[in-house]
């Protein structure tokens, strides 16, 4: 298609050369009639043009770099059709009287328009940095959906998992700049509160309501820090339990063990592969029956972006009244049932990591929920989860807030020298930094966007793959919801991940876990401390291994998922409640990349990298 757009283009551009340079006696004497219709009729044309690239969402905040030569292109196009509606306006009124023969040439120019419109909407592309797919004369080195793409190992820059992607137009050094140029260059000043009033815009904001939560956000220096201190806000102390899913990041459960308490593993649901509420309730039973006293908090965690079933855990927590943290880190933007994840709990965990939807290079905040507003959630209120139950003394939102800054910033009490009653930490975020989160709220809805469409790609491309499976936001009707409510498992799709079935073979498999890892694998941090073994008890099937060396010498970063808590040897001793799930899910599953940098040549590229890596 856009070959042949291409031809008419460069067709249409010749004749209107030969229109104005080598055109007949006739069109030479009328020259100065044309030029009046395109007068008149320039200003009508130029508000369609907008009008339907609006429309065609066309125009987004990441296509200015390329706006001049869409414009450009769009220009000559929509002209060249306005000349040929001129053309045929000679046919038609030979001895045109000037109005109706503009009339004529308006009404052409708009049906030719939309047709152009409708056709160009349906070739343009517009990859990860913004580059439009479209004319080829102008984009030359772009691809679009369709076109072959060389499978064969090319000298290309690494694909990375998702790597921090800055503003087109340099918004965070603005606000970095400005820090400097202040003079804040300390863990508070005004980039920290920007950063936080608009981080409770976006949290506060529920998809298809004009009513707005009342959560507020207390920016820290990581998500650990956040987790640490939601831990220590709902009252974990030495010895006490806490509920957190198995199948997560270290960092969801380790903070249990900085303040001397124990966690107790819960594992996965096969449909979100989040905490089983089941498993959930069984193991709160149990720990009550164990040992006399309820664990003092539920820690669920999105994993990979994708929502818990947070209606049904809120419902039991607020059933046995245990505080619910939910580790939202990796699950900046998800929604269920249109609410932003960590607005539901006592708690919620942002990260900010280099790797996350937004960055601050490294940084996190805790959204603090009115504990009123949280307890009433699943409790058959009328559904909004906005009546308070009467026996719930509701500690607000901003006190919550105070108490973790209070916390976040050594624990000073109110004396004019330091008096401490409470051991704090220093975890409030860096000025400097919350001037780069500053810039990155500014493309946060278009890092969504991207992800998503990401995802999208993959479930396209990879549908006819036998042995391939993308994980995918379970449909309402699977989770027995309404079909007609929007959607209720809104997934950021942060990292968009594939399972394997155990008997696809790939190529090289035979060598799996043959030599010892040295680099980093999904990770900046790399391998500090070397082990000495290349293989454990419980590790990823020799498929998925191979998978990731074939597409590393592919020059793509692909990653297991996250070992399960409940088998790592650090863990061993903790009491875990297990279906199977998140072990069997972490034999056969890959992390693909999927951040903002990942261009929709990159998929395509992935996907036939994983398609050649089939033996
Ligand atoms: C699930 C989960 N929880 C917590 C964290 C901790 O966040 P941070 O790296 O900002 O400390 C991370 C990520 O890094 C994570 O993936």
């Amino acid at each position: 298609m856009i070959v042949i757009l291409d031809c008419i283009t460069i067709v249409l551009a010749g004749m209107l050369s030969i229109y104005f340079l080598i055109g007949g006696a006739e069109v030479v004497v009328n020259f100065w009639n044309h030029v009046c219709i395109w007068v008149y009729s320039l200003p009508i044309f130029l508000v369609m043009m907008t009008m339907f690239q609006t429309y065609g969402g066309i125009i987004t905040k990441s296509l200015k770099a390329n706006i001049i030569r869409l414009w450009i292109a769009l220009i000559i196009g929509g002209a060249l059709l306005q000349v040929l509606s001129m053309v045929l306006s000679e046919v038609v009124f030979p001895f045109r009287p000037p109005l109706r023969s503009t009339i004529f040439v308006v009404v052409v120019s708009g049906v030719l328009q939309c047709l152009y419109r409708y056709v160009a909407r349906q070739v343009i592309k517009v990859d990860a940095k913004g580059n439009v797919n479209f004319f080829s004369p102008f984009q030359p080195e772009v691809k679009t959906m369709g076109e072959m793409v060389d499978t064969s190992v090319r000298s290309r820059s690494k694909i990375n998992l998702c790597l921090a992607q800055m503003s087109e137009d340099g918004m965070e050094k603005k606000y970095v700049n400005e820090a400097f140029d202040m003079n804040w260059v300390v863990p508070l000043g005004p980039n920290v509160d920007a950063f936080e009033v608009d981080l409770e815009k976006f949290v506060n904001n529920v998809a298809g309501s004009k009513e707005m939560l009342d959560s507020r956000v207390a920016a820290l220096s990581a998500g650990t820090a956040a987790v640490h201190l939601a831990l220590l806000a709902v009252g974990v102390m030495p010895g006490d339990e806490v509920c957190v899913q198995s199948f997560t990041f270290c960092a969801s459960a380790n903070p249990i063990a900085y303040l001397g308490a124990f966690p107790i593993f819960i594992d996965s649901e096969p449909n979100t592969w989040n905490m089983d509420p089941v498993l959930l309730e069984q193991a709160i039973k149990d720990r009550i029956a164990k040992t006399g006293k309820k664990p003092k908090a539920i820690v669920p965690v999105a994993l990979y972006g994708m929502p818990y079933q947070i209606d049904k855990i809120m419902e039991i927590a607020n059933r046995y009244g245990i505080p619910v943290i939910e580790d939202a880190a990796e699950g900046f933007g998800s929604r269920f049932k249109g609410q932003v994840l960590g607005t539901f709990g006592r708690f919620g965990v942002l990260s900010f990591n280099g790797n996350k939807m937004i960055t601050t290079s490294g940084g996190g905040a805790l959204i603090c929920n009115d504990e009123g507003r949280s307890a009433a959630i699943g409790t058959g209120g009328k559904g909004s989860g906005k009546e308070i139950p009467k026996n719930v003394s509701s500690v607000s939102a901003e006190d919550s807030r105070k108490n973790i800054l209070w916390y976040a910033t050594q624990a000073r009490e109110s004396f004019p020298y330091y008096q401490h009653e409470a051991i704090g930490y220093n975890y409030r975020l860096s000025n400097v930094c919350a001037g780069i989160g500053r810039g990155q709220m500014t493309v946060v809805e278009h890092h969504l966007r991207h992800h998503r469409h990401v995802q999208k790609m993959y479930e396209e491309l990879l549908a006819y793959v036998p042995g391939v499976t993308v994980h995918k936001a379970p449909s309402n009707l699977e989770m027995g919801f309404d079909a007609n409510q929007h959607q209720v498992y809104d997934s950021n799709y942060w990292l968009c991940t594939i399972t394997l079935d155990p008997n696809l073979r790939i190529k090289g498999q035979e060598n799996a876990y043959k030599e010892q890892v040295t680099g980093a694998v999904g990770g900046a941090a790399g391998v500090i401390h070397v082990s000495g073994e290349t293989t454990t008890d419980c590790q990823p099937n020799d498929n998925v291994e191979a998978l990731r060396k074939f597409m590393l010498d592919a020059q793509i970063e692909a990653r297991p998922l996250w070992k399960p808590m409940h088998k790592q040897p650090v863990f061993k001793n903790a009491p875990a409640y297990l279906n199977g799930v998140s072990e069997s899910l972490f034999k056969v599953g890959v992390c693909l990349p999927s951040g903002p940098w990942v261009s929709d040549d990159d998929v395509k590229y992935i996907v036939e990298t994983i398609k050649s890596a089939i033996a």
